[in-house]
């Protein structure tokens, strides 16, 4: 049979790793897929030398690539919202599979996408946007298919990740580590997206989606980033037994689904607490399977390339079965998804770390036991470091039991009120994931 022809937009870390894959692994593919995967060209307006392109043709304009008859899929690796959304919807028009590793593009602007995608039949694939190359949204997708899915929580950003551990393990500062991050490749060409958790939401939306069979709705995401983390609270939670990762969060509740990306106080002895440098891990939990565990490189040229390479293969042995029988974009049939709410981050629940900062005399910390008791929340473990007293300070650090977010914001606007409490109040989320 002749060769799937597939062109390549962007030859940068990812487009790069994709064309060394399918060239290296070019038989063990074609066994998989029935037939070979070649790329018949490449959109790309510098060369990558970690690609020997040969006699591939090679434009400066990603329209080449979407309008040349010859090929079958085009795979956008270029980023970004809105020339990729222009390519993406040109090749759909065109009658053109789309492989793409685009998290925000899929994360924003995904159901346009994909209901144009089905009107004309085609595949929109996007394994690569999530977890780099862990197969994760097919695991979803397809391995849970079964199950009803309760909740998932994951370690979704590999830079994040990667600055996380290197600051507690070796004491090394953020923006060093950062710039290490963007030399190897894993950061986003906006490493604020990294930082500040716009990535993981964009991620976190999409596994979202596919879990509970529900629209893209990364408007609606809650978003708080690592920047503001330090080292002081990285100590006092590992003293607590536990360690902070940036996680992404989205539950199934009465009320609505929480969506929410934040750093997060797990127990130490928990797998994904031990998930470190620019490795991603997912928790998924099903009413038929449980908990499940998905980890993997989160970031980096051939992992996602592995993702890309495995949309490829699919949408290959696809290309021949009737639209209809596909395995829907988002999971559920798209005339079946489902309208509920997506929750504000202030009726969500969890648990919760707070750091006060209190004057160091007698009667503080019965008037912090108060608030929280009129606030209706109770104290899990409660922990003062007289030996940490500094300028008539003392941190005073409490872990309280899962209670509605609105009343720890009361607990803190009162807490901050009192004349004996200084600067703000610290609060970090905590899951058990159990
Ligand atoms: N910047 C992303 C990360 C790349 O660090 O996880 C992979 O999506």
């Amino acid at each position: 049979m002749k060769p799937v022809k597939v062109g390549i937009c962007g030859l940068g870390t990812v487009g790069g790793g994709t064309f060394n894959v399918l060239k290296r692994n070019a038989e063990e593919i074609a066994r998989r897929a029935g037939r070979g995967i070649e790329v018949a060209q490449i959109a790309t307006r510098h060369p990558n030398p970690k690609c020997d392109t040969g006699t591939t043709a090679i434009t400066a304009d990603i329209f080449d690539v979407v309008n040349n008859p010859e090929i079958d899929i085009v795979v956008e690796l270029i980023g970004g919202y809105t020339l990729a959304k222009e390519l993406v919807l040109k090749a759909i028009e065109n009658g053109k599979h789309v492989v793409t590793a685009n998290k925000a593009l899929i994360a924003v602007h995904g159901n346009e996408i994909f209901a144009k995608a089905c009107e004309k039949g085609v595949i929109v694939a996007f394994e690569a946007s999530v977890a780099g190359g862990i197969p994760v949204i097919k695991a979803i997708r397809e391995g849970l298919a079964g199950n009803r899915i309760n909740w998932l929580a994951g370690i979704i950003n590999g830079t994040g990740n990667f600055i996380l551990t290197e600051m507690r393990e070796k004491g090394r500062t953020f923006e060093d580590v950062l710039k290490e991050a963007q030399e190897l490749g894993y950061a986003e060409a906006d490493p604020t997206f990294d930082v500040e958790g716009i990535d993981a939401a964009h991620k976190l939306t999409i596994l979202a989606s596919i879990a509970f069979g529900i629209p893209l709705q990364f408007d609606k995401a809650y978003t708080e980033g690592i920047a503001r983390l330090t080292t002081a609270d990285v100590n006092y939670a590992e003293a607590l037994g536990y360690r902070i990762k940036h996680l992404g969060v989205a539950r199934r509740t009465d009320a609505g689904i929480e969506l929410r990306v934040h750093p997060t106080l797990i127990p130490a002895d928990r797998l994904i607490a031990n998930v470190n440098g620019v490795m991603n891990a997912v928790m998924v939990n099903g009413d038929a399977v449980g908990s499940t565990l998905y980890y993997g490189a989160g970031a980096g040229m051939e992992p996602t390339a592995s993702a890309v390479v495995a949309d490829l293969v699919d949408v290959t042995r696809a290309l021949t079965t009737d639209p209809n029988n596909r395995v829907p974009h988002l999971a559920f049939q798209p005339d079946s998804l489902s309208d509920h709410p997506i929750l504000p981050i202030s009726a969500c629940e969890s648990a919760y770390y707070l750091r006060i900062q209190a004057k160091d005399h007698p009667g503080v910390l019965a008037q912090v036991a108060t608030i929280l008791s009129e606030c209706g929340i109770n104290i899990e473990s409660i922990m003062q470091k007289e030996a940490e007293v500094q300028d008539g300070l003392v941190p005073v650090i409490l872990v309280t039991h899962r209670v509605v977010e609105q009343r720890i914001d009361d607990a803190i606007a009162a807490l901050e009120a009192l004349d004996d409490v200084a600067d703000k109040v610290v609060r970090i989320r905590v899951e058990q994931l159990n």
